[in-house]
């Protein structure tokens, strides 16, 4: 039998293709956006963070999902300086989410309210990407828009705290390989964790509506 990480990572396999190959993805990747529709993009994980990192605290004590509550990951500091670096430091002001933004930020909100196992499937979902395709969307921010290497601007893609993401990643996975859930509740997750993607993609699409290319 597959261990719980490999099942979740394969039924979400099609779905991280979509995401990856989201046309809004695909135009940030290719270098075809302005830096405008990378702040934009930027606003709208602060919205997601926000709702998964407000109440990691008090998830950390929670049997199921607490063990996943890792301090290293927090990714809402982050978020805050780069934002200040791409909006300014009057940032808050004029930081607006999305429709598809918000449902998704309510989503998160709601699991980590009254789901633990729910939660680790997008904690999940974001983070485990943050630490492998997050590097790539560093890269190319980076090169496009000339942001300082590791600096404001990408630092949301930059954990300081984890020196070797790899092997944080199969902690992670052994970590999701030995979660306290039976299989009915595992199937959930693996459920939640298809809805984590879906809503992510909605962002995607909703963002490229927003920001069409002329060509
Ligand atoms: C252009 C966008 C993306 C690229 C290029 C990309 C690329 C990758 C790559 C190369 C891996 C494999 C890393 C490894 O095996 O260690 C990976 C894993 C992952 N990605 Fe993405 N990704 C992208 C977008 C996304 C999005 C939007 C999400 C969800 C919000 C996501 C979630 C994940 C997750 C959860 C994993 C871990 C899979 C596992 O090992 O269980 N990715 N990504």
């Amino acid at each position: 039998m597959d261990s719980f990480s490999t099942v979740i990572r394969t039924a979400s396999h099609e779905q991280h293709v979509e995401a990856e190959t989201s046309t809004f993805m695909s135009d940030l990747l290719g270098g075809r956006l302005g830096v405008d529709a990378y702040a934009r993009y930027t606003e709208q994980l602060w919205f997601v963070y926000e709702a998964l990192e407000s109440h990691a605290e008090r998830l950390a004590a929670d049997p199921v999902a607490g063990p996943f509550v890792r301090p290293e990951l927090y990714r809402l500091a982050a978020l805050e300086r780069d934002l200040a670096h791409l909006r300014g430091p009057r940032w808050r002001a004029g930081v607006t989410a999305l429709p598809a933004t918000r449902a998704y930020a309510d989503r998160v909100r709601e699991c980590a309210e009254t789901w633990p196992a729910g939660y680790i499937a997008h904690h999940y979902t974001r983070y485990l990407g943050d630490l492998s395709g997050g590097q790539i969307i560093r890269d190319r921010a980076e090169k496009t828009w000339g942001f300082e290497k590791k600096g404001d601007g990408v630092r949301f893609y930059v954990f300081e705290g984890i020196t070797n993401p790899a092997a944080f990643k199969r902690a992670y996975r052994e970590l999701l390989d030995g979660v306290r859930a039976d299989e009915l509740e595992k199937q959930r997750i693996v459920g939640e964790c298809k809805k984590a993607f879906a809503l992510n993609t909605a962002v995607f699409r909703a963002l490229g509506e927003e920001f069409p290319l002329s060509a």
